[in-house]
C-alpha cells in the first residue's frame, strides 16, 4: 500500500487550481439512470469514488464515455462524462460496491423511479460511524414504494410507480434529499420535501435536473417543490467546483504560514469557513480568479467550532480545522454534530504533538508551540488530509500510511502542494 511522506515546515506559495466537487459529481452521476438520453457532464474530478460510482452505473447498463484530463493547464481539455442509460439491464447495486463507496446508495431513487424495482445492498458500518439509511427509506414509502429488508438488501418496488407527497424530514439528510429529488422527478404529481438538505451540492443536483427536464423550485432553501413529469431529457451540466477542497487547501495554506490563491474556487460556497478562518487570524477573500488566502499578522489563534448543516460550518472540514488549531496560540473547542465517531485523526495528531481531550461530541484544542512528525495511518477521507496538513506544518518527517483515503476525494495532492512548495511525495510499495 502506499504512503505519503511529507518534510515540514515550507510555507505553501502559488496558485491551486480547484476541481469539481466529488459530493456533486456523485448524486448527478446517478442522475443519468432517470432517462434513456445521454447527460453530458463537464468538470468531473478524477477520483476514486468518481470510477466507482461509473463501475456501478456501467454494471445496471449505463454506457459510459469520458472526454478529455483535468490538468493543472487551463490549455488541457476539461474532463468530460457521458452517462446513456439507454435500457437499463440490472437493477441491483452489490455489496461489493455499496460497502466500499456509501453513496451508491443513489442510485436507489432513480433506479425505483424509472424501472419500479430495485435492490440496493444496505450500506453496513463506516469508519465515521453508523450513518443509517432509514431516511431515504421511510420518505420513499412516502411516495409509495414498498421497501423490505432481506438477506442485506433493501428490495424496492413501486410497481405501479411513485405518487408525489409531502415529506417531512425529521433531521438534514444530503443523502435522503438526492434520491427523493430524483424519485420525485419521474413521480406523479407534486412532491414537497421539508427540512430539505441546503447543501450546495444538492443545488447543483437541483439545477442539472431541472436541465434535464425536472420542475424544481426552491433550490437552496430548506423547502423543495417538485413537480413530476413522465420523461426527462439530454442535457450539459458544470460540476459546481468543491467546497471541500477549497477548504482543506485554505487551510493548508493557513497552518503553513503562506500564501495561495485557489483558482477556480467560489467565496460563497466557503463563507462560514471563510468566517471561521478570520477569526483565527487568517486573511481570506475572493479574487476574479477565485480566492486568496494568507495569515493575517503571522500568528494563528484558537476558535471554537461547530459543525452544522449548510450554510453552518461543514463536518467534512472539521479533521482538517482540528489539525490547523492544534499549533494555534490559545484553545479551540471543536463541536461534531453531524457525524458520531468522528475523531478518530485525534489520537493520530496527538502523536504528531498536539494536545487535545475528547469529551463526547466535544474535543478541547489547547495549541501547542509545534507539531513534530510522526508515522501516522490515515482512518478516513478527512481524517487523512488533517494529517497531511498536520505534516505539512510540523518539524521533520511525516509518513502516511493508508493513503487510498485520499484517493477517494483529493485529486492530484501531492502534486498540488509540490507545485506550492511542499516538501511531500508518494511512496509506491
Ligand atoms: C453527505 C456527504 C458527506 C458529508 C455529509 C454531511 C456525499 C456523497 N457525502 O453524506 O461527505 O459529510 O453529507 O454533510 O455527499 N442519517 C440518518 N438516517 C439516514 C441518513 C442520514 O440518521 O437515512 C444521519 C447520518 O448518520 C448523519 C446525518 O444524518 O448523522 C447526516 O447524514 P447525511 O446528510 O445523510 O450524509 P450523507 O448524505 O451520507
Amino acid at each position: 500500500m502506499d504512503k505519503i511522506r511529507i518534510r515540514g515546515g515550507s510555507p505553501l506559495r502559488g496558485e491551486i487550481e480547484i476541481g469539481g466537487a466529488k459530493n456533486a459529481a456523485l448524486p448527478i452521476m446517478a442522475a443519468a439512470l432517470l432517462m434513456d438520453q445521454p447527460l453530458r457532464l463537464t468538470n468531473v474530478p478524477h477520483l476514486a469514488d468518481v470510477t466507482t460510482m461509473a463501475d456501478l452505473l456501467a454494471q445496471l447498463g449505463v454506457s459510459i464515455r469520458i472526454e478529455g484530463t483535468t490538468g493543472p493547464s487551463s490549455n488541457e481539455t476539461p474532463r468530460l462524462l457521458e452517462l446513456t442509460a439507454r435500457d437499463i439491464t440490472k437493477t441491483t447495486a452489490p455489496y461489493d460496491l455499496v460497502s466500499k463507496m456509501r453513496a451508491s446508495v443513489l442510485v436507489l431513487g432513480p433506479l425505483l423511479a424509472r424501472c419500479g424495482s430495485a435492490q440496493v445492498s444496505l450500506p453496513g458500518g463506516c469508519a465515521i460511524g453508523t450513518r443509517p439509511v432509514d431516511l431515504h427509506l421511510r420518505a420513499l414509502t412516502q411516495l409509495g414504494a414498498e421497501i423490505e429488508l432481506r438477506d442485506g438488501y433493501i428490495h424496492a418496488k413501486a410497481p405501479n410507480g411513485l405518487v408525489g407527497a409531502e415529506i417531512v424530514f425529521p433531521k438534514v439528510s444530503v443523502g435522503a434529499t438526492e434520491n427523493l429529488l430524483m424519485a420525485a422527478s419521474l413521480a406523479r404529481g407534486e412532491t414537497v420535501l421539508v427540512n430539505a438538505a441546503r447543501e450546495p451540492e444538492v443545488t447543483d443536483l437541483v439545477v442539472c435536473l431541472n436541465a434535464m427536464g425536472a420542475c424544481i423550485e426552491g433550490a437552496g432553501t430548506g423547502r423543495l417543490r417538485i413537480v413530476g413529469t413522465d420523461r426527462l431529457h439530454a442535457a450539459t451540466h458544470r460540476i459546481v467546483p468543491d467546497r471541500i477542497e477549497t477548504g482543506t487547501y485554505a487551510m493548508a495554506a493557513a497552518i503553513t504560514d503562506g500564501d495561495i490563491e485557489l483558482v477556480g474556487a467560489r467565496y460563497d460556497l466557503i463563507s462560514a469557513a471563510a468566517e471561521i478562518l478570520t477569526q483565527a487570524g487568517v486573511t481570506i477573500r475572493e479574487t476574479p480568479r477565485g480566492v486568496h488566502v494568507r495569515r493575517a499578522n503571522g500568528v494563528l489563534a484558537g476558535v471554537d467550532v461547530m459543525t452544522e448543516p449548510f450554510p453552518g460550518f461543514p463536518t467534512d472540514l472539521q479533521a482538517q480545522m482540528m489539525a490547523l488549531m492544534a499549533p494555534a496560540q490559545g484553545a479551540a473547542m471543536i463541536t461534531e454534530t453531524i457525524f458520531e465517531n468522528r475523531f478518530m485523526h485525534v489520537p493520530e495528531l496527538c502523536r504528531m504533538g498536539a494536545n487535545i481531550n475528547v469529551h463526547g461530541a466535544t474535543a478541547l484544542v489547547r495549541g501547542v508551540a509545534r507539531l513534530r512528525g510522526a508515522e501516522v495511518m490515515a482512518t478516513d477521507l478527512r481524517a487523512s488530509v488533517s494529517l497531511v496538513l498536520a505534516g505539512l506544518a510540523a518539524e521533520g518527517e511525516t509518513t502516511l500510511s493508508r493513503v487510498y483515503h485520499l484517493d477517494r476525494g483529493y485529486e492530484r495532492l501531492v502534486e498540488k502542494l509540490s507545485a506550492c512548495g511542499a516538501s511531500i511525495e508518494r511512496i509506491r510499495e
